[in-house]
């Protein structure tokens, strides 16, 4: 078991990414603190993990929300004491296909606060944690789009400043026996993306994807929980300060 009594925080957890992450990791042994701002679907994220044999807890929290980020550290600390992995994966585009003129200042806002600025909060408070541990994994949820992506500007300019603040994270926590590394990953298939999508228009955009990809098909939630749970366990013990990119081989 590779994360074997381990505490592990994972927002968005009711989520096809973070629901992944969450039951694996509790089935490598950790103790999940299963998070979201969505409660029946934390709620069922949770049940899977405990029907499969693994332990947790479910603390709703709103990431974009400073004094909700805060709680739920003071919640974790209360309950278990300490934390020893984190994993940011809340998130989502709120401004999907828009024209650079088209720039909604209220939209990309949200998509600064939902995915960059509820990252770095979350950062402050694992650290507060983890310094005096002297231990700590952080993995945070960048997206291919970091390397930028036309029709995406507010939401690729939020993940790629979640690349740098992971790189400079990485800098400051080293001393502390802290890694901090992201993910990015090329097009996953979600429930979400597909319900939101509809079926005609997802199924147009994984065929076109897969076609792009040299491996032929896009991302699933595992292939995404997987390289979490590397970056999270101690086989990544040297690992930091990395993205690492989920693309089956897109945009070499
Ligand atoms: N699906 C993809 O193709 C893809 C690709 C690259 C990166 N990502 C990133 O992966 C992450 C997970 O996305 P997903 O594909 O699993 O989609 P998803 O919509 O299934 O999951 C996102 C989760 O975040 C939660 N959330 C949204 N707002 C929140 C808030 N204010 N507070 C707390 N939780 C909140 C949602 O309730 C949901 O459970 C996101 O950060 C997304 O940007 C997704």
């Amino acid at each position: 078991m590779r994360l074997f009594e381990k505490i592990a925080l994972v927002t968005g957890a009711a989520g096809g990414i973070g629901s992944a992450v969450a039951l694996s990791f509790a089935g490598e042994g950790a103790f999940v603190i299963v998070s979201d701002i969505n409660a029946s679907g934390c709620a069922e994220t949770l049940e899977l993990l405990e029907r499969n044999g693994g332990s947790g807890i479910l603390v709703l929290a709103d990431v974009t929300k400073e004094e909700e980020i805060r709680a739920l550290y003071c919640h974790i600390q209360e309950r278990c004491g300490r934390l020893d992995i984190v994993v940011n994966i809340a998130g989502g585009d709120c401004e999907p296909a828009a024209d650079i003129d088209e720039i909604d200042y209220l939209k990309m806002s949200a998509n600064l606060d939902l995915n960059l600025k509820s990252c770095i909060i979350s950062c402050r408070e694992a650290a507060r944690l983890m310094k005096p541990q002297g231990y700590g994994k952080i993995v945070n949820m960048s997206s291919l789009v970091y390397r930028g992506s036309p029709n995406q500007f507010s939401y690729s300019a939020a993940k790629g400043g979640i690349y740098a603040f992971t790189r400079s994270l990485a800098l400051s926590l080293g001393r502390y026996g802290i890694t901090v590394n992201s993910l990015a990953p090329a097009l996953v298939e979600v429930p979400a993306f597909v319900a939101a999508l509809g079926i005609e228009r997802w199924e147009m955009l994984r065929k076109e994807c897969a076609q792009r990809y040299p491996l032929g098909r896009v991302a699933t939630p595992d292939d995404v929980a997987r390289c979490a749970l590397f970056l999270a366990s101690d086989d990544a013990a040297f690992i930091t300060g990395q993205i690492l990119e989920i693309s089956g081989g897109a945009r070499l």
